[in-house]
């Protein structure tokens, strides 16, 4: 999978992709991320990207031209499966959407920064609005970044145990099961006999009766069966 971003602070996305599971879905050429900076696309001298907003108000507005020129660029080298806006007025990311977009071999996420991008944008190249949350970032690339990570993990042979990522809290709509290393005893605290049993099948049903009843206590939603 490839992953093209478009951002005006390219060095925030430096890290999140060069450790761990990310650094070696990378090196494995599972996946690649590209980093654009739009401030090379930017307008005069001052490499302007942003300007004021029609009709007053606060805040600057990132100007068509700018993305619009990155962006013609981009697509006229490869077709985008999507091409994703991070906004916190988008579409509310989910485990089920990372699946789907994990199955996708070219992404183009734009992130937005200041009031947000000319709506003209949005309407002639974004084909999918997204949201990490219900919370407002000061810009995209957090968010971003966030979407690449969880899209990453799920890309067959990245994760070292094929099943791991499929045992995730959220994969059949439960939260994840209590876990435990050693010692089997720290300070007085005991790890669950069951555990140490040795017996498969009842620790899969533990484990399963465990999930449900945080599912149930934590995040009922989940069960309603329309998250
Ligand atoms: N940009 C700012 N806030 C955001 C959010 N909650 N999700 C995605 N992109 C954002």
């Amino acid at each position: 999978m490839r992953i093209d971003i478009i951002t005006v602070l390219p060095e925030l996305l430096q890290s999140p992709f060069e450790h761990s599971i990310m650094q070696r879905a990378q090196e494995k050429g599972l996946l690649e991320v590209v980093v654009h900076n739009l401030r090379d696309f930017g307008l005069g001298k001052h490499k302007q990207v942003d300007d004021y907003q029609f009709g007053g108000g606060a805040g600057m507005v990132m100007m068509c031209e700018p993305l619009a020129n990155c962006l013609d660029g981009l697509l006229a080298q490869r077709t985008y499966d999507e091409v994703i806006f991070l906004t916190p007025d988008g579409e509310r990311y989910q485990q089920r959407m990372a699946n789907q977009l994990s199955l996708k071999k070219n992404l183009l996420l734009i992130c937005g920064h200041y009031k947000g991008i000319d709506e003209r944008i949005r309407e002639h190249y974004v084909t999918r609005e997204i949201s990490i949350g219900d919370y407002v970032l000061s810009g995209g690339e957090l968010a971003a970044a966030i979407v690449v990570d969880s899209l990453g993990r799920l890309l067959p042979g990245v994760l070292g145990d094929e099943q791991s990522a499929l045992l995730d809290s959220f994969q059949d709509d439960l939260l994840a099961p209590p876990v435990y290393t050693r010692p089997a005893k720290f300070r007085d605290w005991d790890v669950p006999d069951i555990l140490l049993s040795g017996h498969t099948g009842k620790i899969d049903d533990w484990r399963y009766e465990q999930a449900l009843a945080r599912t149930k206590a934590r995040r009922p939603d989940l069960l309603d069966g329309d998250e």
